[in-house]
């Protein structure tokens, strides 16, 4: 994510125009009289395909050994969603005359939900997950399962927008990104407010919505200097090279989107987690019936 977003804050994203890669890796790359952005862009790619070994490895370790079956429909859903990742990539290299940075926009908004993906992954396989189920009376259960699911949902809106503002010059991008940002700080507040009213205070939920709050409260500082750099200094601003520093505040905004997103599927997902325990107990007893565990 990181090498991908900072490929589109430097503007470099066709300074390897050859798709499939050739070569894949980096070691036949000439260094000194490559710039640093075909190295970053080509790095970008570079780890993609490390990231493609490794979901691979992942898919089969979960599909072969893991009893649960959500997980192992998840670890194949990861291998599809990282080739669909890099094929999106591809195309916004190949069809650039076509398409131009459509496609970039495309590839951006999609990496938000393979990392999200990762993550619920990351939550499902922890051990914490295993603990018992804190219980919750009805009425709150329903609330916390609102929130968590409107803030995922505005969250991503707010990407979509973010993704439109990064990509385009369309003129409801920075109108609706702007606006939208009140109504997920209003959520990151309100789903932290829901998580705390309950006493006691389940420790996963709480340490998930002080980290949603101080990741919002960075990107509201972060998406200003965003807009400085971006708008602040005249409407030719976005056709200049942006110096490394620049690409850093742009591409850190991205990055704190990501986590912010993450953050949100992860406590919809522990609001959700007596229906998904009950399917997971199902799973796991069919499973015993025939013997694998
Ligand atoms: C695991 C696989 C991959 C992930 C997670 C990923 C993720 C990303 C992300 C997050 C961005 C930034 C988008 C933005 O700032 O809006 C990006 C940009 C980009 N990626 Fe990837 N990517 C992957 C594979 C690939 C592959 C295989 C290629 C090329 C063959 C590729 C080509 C590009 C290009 C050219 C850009 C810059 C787009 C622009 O012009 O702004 N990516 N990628
Ligand atoms: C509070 C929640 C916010 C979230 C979750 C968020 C998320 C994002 C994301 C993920 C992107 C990049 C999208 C992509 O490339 O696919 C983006 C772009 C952008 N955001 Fe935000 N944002 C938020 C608030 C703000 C605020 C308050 C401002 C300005 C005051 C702002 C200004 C911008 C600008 C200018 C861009 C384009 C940056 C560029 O061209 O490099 N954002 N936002």
């Amino acid at each position: 994510l990181f090498l991908g977003a900072d490929v589109t804050s430097l503007k470099v994203g066709m300074a390897d125009p050859v798709w499939p890669t050739y070569p894949w890796h980096l070691a036949l790359v000439s260094w000194p009289d490559s710039g640093l952005g075909f190295l970053i862009e080509h790095g970008h790619r570079a780890v993609g395909y490390l990231v493609g070994m490794c979901v691979i490895v992942l898919a089969l370790g979960l599909w072969f050994a893991q009893p649960r079956r959500l997980l192992k429909w998840l670890g194949l859903m990861a291998l599809a969603a990282v080739i669909g990742q890099g094929l999106l990539g591809g195309f916004r290299v190949r069809l650039n005359a076509l398409a131009g940075t459509d496609l970039a926009l495309v590839h951006g908004c999609f990496a938000q939900l393979v990392f999200a993906l990762f993550t619920c992954l990351v939550t499902l396989t922890s051990p914490d997950w295993d603990e018992p189920v804190f219980s919750r009376p009805a009425n709150d259960s329903d609330r916390l399962r609102f929130w968590s699911a409107s803030t995922a949902a505005l969250v991503f809106a707010q990407l979509l927008l973010g993704g439109v503002v990064r990509h385009t010059h369309v003129l409801f991008g920075p109108r609706g990104h702007l606006l939208l940002a009140f109504a997920v700080i209003g959520a990151a507040i309100r789903l932290a407010h829901v998580i705390h009213e309950r006493r006691p205070v389940d420790r996963h939920l709480a340490r998930l919505a002080t980290l949603l709050l101080i990741l919002t409260g960075l990107q509201v500082l972060l998406g200003v200097e965003s807009w400085m750099l971006r708008f602040g200094a005249g409407p030719l601003a976005d056709f200049r090279p942006a110096t490394f520093a620049q690409a850093l505040v742009r591409t850190g905004h991205f990055l704190a989107g990501s986590g912010i997103f993450a953050t949100a599927v992860v406590v919809a997902l522990w609001a959700y987690r007596a229906s998904l325990a009950n399917f997971d107990r199902a799973s796991r007893t069919a499973c015993r019936v025939e013997g694998a565990i």
